[in-house]
């Protein structure tokens, strides 16, 4: 069914998922894979939540969808919920990480040119990644996602990530935005530094620009802190959130503080965009995730799997490095990342790659530490038949 009927973009792994449990996946006969990759950072508290499924059958029988034509008490609640954890004055609500960019990304360039027309210019970093519409690739400094698009970079300047001394050089009047990742993603687990990143939001304050933090696939929980800006010190003008928001429901929002509050009446939209199905499962994702006892495990599995980690690379030379905060890991390799993700799957361990050499870690926030124990004798043995 799906080479005959599904559009080819995606490499898929050789399994047919039917169920989960906590941080376990089950296939149609019955295997059962300790999963480190949480449907790429987003179900973070695992499979089959007794809360969250207890609020989707509550909730389903309320009310799904009605667009935003009218108010529902769930959206309120979780734009509040939200306001409260964090630094900032008002969200947007979409419905996937991409279009978070692209809202962010709009507020930036009205930001600029209420100041002047000339103030539209962008920076954003190498080994970035925002998502795949036309403005979220206009950001994506990587040749691979952008070739075959004709993506419209003109108002966009690539610095190096970490050197703030090339992004003090490129700011000019004409630039509304800077945007980053606090840890990069999909470029390869690279986390930003704090003097990097507080720089950055010195250089935002101080040539009226908007300081974007995409906090997709770091932020809500994986840097054992809510927003992943609290684990770095630095609040941002504007925060993109969507993944681990909903904790498996297609969600995305953007916060924006009281100097990013430019979008107004008519300015941006979404059908779906904050539909009560979907907000009252995000809140009580939320009400999870941002509780301190929760946080701090995060911050406790982290340190438990680095430092399993670290010990693995004294003793395999396969290893090169060991990178990422909290339960955002990446394991630099000196074989293709690839074939580890092939061998995890024979011995019923779920992973993913952040590029050709980095095996990246992303487990649900919820996993135990046996868990973890089991993940490191696991990927110590496939190292060895490696
Ligand atoms: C940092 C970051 N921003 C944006 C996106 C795009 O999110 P989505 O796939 O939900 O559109 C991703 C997805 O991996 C991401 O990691």
């Amino acid at each position: 069914m799906y080479s005959e009927y599904i559009l080819n973009t995606y490499k898929r792994n050789e399994l047919l998922l039917k169920k989960g449990h906590g941080s376990w996946l089950m296939d149609h006969l019955d295997n059962e894979y300790l999963d480190m990759v949480a449907g790429i950072a987003v179900n973070s508290l695992g499979y089959s939540h007794p809360k969250l499924v207890a609020v989707m059958k509550e909730q389903s029988e309320l009310l799904w969808h009605v667009s935003n034509l009218y108010w529902t008490k769930e959206q309120g609640v979780l734009a509040e919920k939200l306001i409260e954890l964090s630094d900032h004055s008002k969200v947007f609500f979409c419905n996937s990480g991409t279009e978070a960019v692209e809202g962010a990304l709009k507020t930036a360039k009205k930001y600029g040119q209420n100041i002047n027309v000339q103030k539209k210019k962008v920076i954003c970093f190498n080994h970035s990644f925002h998502g795949r519409t036309l403005g979220a690739l206009s950001v994506t400094a990587q040749e691979k996602y952008l070739k075959s698009f004709g993506v419209n970079t003109e108002d966009v300047i690539v610095c190096e990530f970490n050197n703030l001394e090339e992004v003090t050089s490129k700011i000019s009047d004409e630039i509304c935005g800077i945007i980053v990742e606090p840890v990069q993603g999909e470029g390869g687990i690279y986390p930003g530094t704090q003097g990097f990143l507080s720089g950055l939001k010195t250089l935002a304050d101080s040539n009226d620009i908007l300081l974007i933090f995409d906090e997709v696939q770091c932020g809500i929980g994986r840097m054992g802190t809510f927003f992943a800006y609290e684990h770095f010190n630095v609040v941002p003008d504007v925060v993109c959130m969507a993944k681990g928001l909903g904790g498996g429901v297609p969600i995305g929002a953007f916060l924006v503080n009281k100097k990013a509050e430019v979008l107004t009446y008519g300015d941006h939209g979404s059908t779906f965009g904050g539909n009560p199905l979907i907000c009252s499962l995000s809140k009580a994702v939320v009400d999870e995730i941002s509780k301190k006892e929760f946080l701090k495990e995060v911050k406790l599995k982290s340190k438990k799997l680095k430092e399993g980690l670290l010990i693995l690379k004294e003793k395999n030379n396969l290893i090169r490095e060991v990178r990422g905060e909290g339960l955002m890991i990446g394991i630099e390799l000196k074989t293709k990342a690839s074939e580890v993700v092939e061998a995890g799957l024979k011995n019923n361990l779920l992973l993913i790659s952040a590029g050709e050499y980095v095996l990246r870690l992303v487990p649900p926030l919820i996993i135990k530490e046996q868990e973890i124990e089991l993940f490191l004798n696991k990927f110590e043995d496939i190292l060895k038949q490696l």
